[in-house]
């Protein structure tokens, strides 16, 4: 089976996690292009979804599922999202595709979170997969600076803006031992809007999708 059919069999497998009559929320990415497109089949029976990007509401208008502003919500039940990596304890890289500031905001509200992945996204250690962190663009050099005294090697992703009007520095040569701790001191650096790693708010629930079906794993 290759990739995007298992990408696909995790984003049908997700769609039982939907409660009817509620607004949902919904990732970015290829994965959660699947979500959406199988959330249109039942889109009469949900009230509709917050997006956490412009690509990701643009794909639900399109199949006419109402979106909702994350501002005139005050929770959501699920959020269905990928992801980059994943370790054993639900912590998560996030941000292949920029949305990694939404996506922690809209996921921070969610009372469960789905994430939807194929069995090449679960790892050991995180850090293979070079850790997005979106950065105010004025403060580039310094923030590339802290990270390199982090031990990381900062590249800059040349051409790419976030939805929210910044830039990307990838940061490679991470063996992730303490996500948790990792994440915070990056939020710390002055000029970092947020960072990739989804660690303080892990995955409550992991759908792997593997040759052999999907593989459910569930947070204690
Ligand atoms: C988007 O910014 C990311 O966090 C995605 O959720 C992640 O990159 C997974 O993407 P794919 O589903 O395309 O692998």
């Amino acid at each position: 089976m290759d990739q995007n059919s298992l990408k696909q069999l995790v984003a049908d497998a997700a769609l039982k996690y939907v409660p009817e009559g509620e607004i949902i929320g919904v990732g970015t990415g290829s994965t959660a292009n699947f979500f959406i497109d199988g959330l249109a089949g039942m889109r009469d029976r949900i009230k509709g979804a917050v997006a956490s990007s412009e690509a990701s509401a643009a794909r639900l208008l399109a199949h006419g599922i109402p979106l909702f502003d994350l501002n005139d919500v005050e929770s959501l039940p699920v959020y269905v999202d990928g992801a980059d990596e994943v370790d054993a304890g639900f912590a998560m890289i996030k941000g292949g595709g920029a949305a990694l500031t939404r996506e922690k905001i809209v996921a921070a509200v969610a009372r469960k979170f789905v994430c939807i992945a194929d069995g090449s996204k679960k790892v050991a250690v995180l850090g293979k997969f070079p850790l997005p962190v979106e950065v105010i663009p004025l403060a580039r050099a310094q923030v590339s600076r802290a990270l390199a005294a982090l031990g990381g090697r900062p590249v800059w992703r040349e051409g790419v803006l976030t939805d929210n009007g910044n830039i990307i520095l990838d940061v490679h040569d991470l063996a992730i031992a303490e996500p948790v701790r990792l994440e915070a001191e990056i939020n710390q650096i002055v000029g970092v809007v947020t960072n990739g790693l989804f660690a303080r708010r892990p995955a409550d629930i992991l759908l792997l999708g593997t040759a052999g079906g999907v593989l459910t794993f569930e947070r204690n």
